[in-house]
């Protein structure tokens, strides 16, 4: 399975999210992180050789693709529109982060209407950074986007410092000595199980 995360945004959590994902995936299958944003966040990420999963960069990755079952991609952000087409075409599932905040939202709409125009059909928008109650930002987005039927995993991602942390001890969030980290897998571990599903429906 090859799952591109992307968003023409910056900052809403596409490298956390393709990091977690690769993680969820490799705990089932060979997964191969592909780090396709020239920033290197993703490579940067896994210098310490502790993430449990291989992270090549683009140019690499031809090379290895066939010692794996599932490949994730991490993009950079403010793809143009032609960029987005062909990530689109290039995988089977399209996973889009957002923050439920008014500029990530409008810059999500733009994203929404280019995928629409150009037909594309397997893509989910992933709410993420989504702070605590009594803020109902996250629920808000969610209705929004519903309302507007843009399809979107029905697990958010919380927001908690376990993630930052764990972007500087090179781990996952699953790694990280703090109360809150077993919250942060099982968000991910919630949308993988939920990216399978989605998978063995298509290929039924
Ligand atoms: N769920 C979360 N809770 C708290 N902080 C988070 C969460 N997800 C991501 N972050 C933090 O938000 C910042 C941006 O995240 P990330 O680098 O994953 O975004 P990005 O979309 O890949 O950014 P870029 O467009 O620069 O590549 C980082 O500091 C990251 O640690
Ligand atoms: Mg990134």
């Amino acid at each position: 399975m090859v799952i591109t995360v992307a968003s023409f945004k910056g900052g809403v959590g596409k490298t956390t999210t393709a990091v977690h994902l690769a993680a969820f995936l490799q705990k089932h299958a060979p997964t191969m992180l592909v780090d396709g944003d020239p920033n290197r966040s993703s490579t940067e990420w896994g210098r310490h050789g502790k993430l449990p999963f291989r992270v090549v960069t683009e140019r690499e990755a031809a090379l290895h693709a066939r010692e794996f079952e599932h490949i994730v991609i991490d993009t950079k952000a403010r793809p143009e529109e032609e960029d987005l087409k062909e990530l689109a075409r290039g995988c089977h599932l399209l996973v889009i982060p957002c923050t439920p905040d008014p500029l990530s939202l409008q810059a999500l709409r733009l994203t929404i209407q280019s995928l629409q125009a150009i037909g594309a059909d397997r893509y989910r928008v992933l709410l993420t950074v989504v702070p605590p109650k009594p803020s109902r930002d996250g629920e808000d987005a969610r209705e929004m986007l519903s309302s507007l039927g843009v399809p979107v995993f029905s697990t958010s991602i919380r927001r908690l410092v376990a993630f930052q942390r764990a972007v500087l001890e090179g781990t996952t969030v699953a790694e990280v000595e703090d109360p809150r980290s077993r919250a942060g897998w099982e968000d991910y571990d919630a949308i993988g199980n939920e990216m399978l599903g989605l998978a063995t429906r298509a290929a039924a």
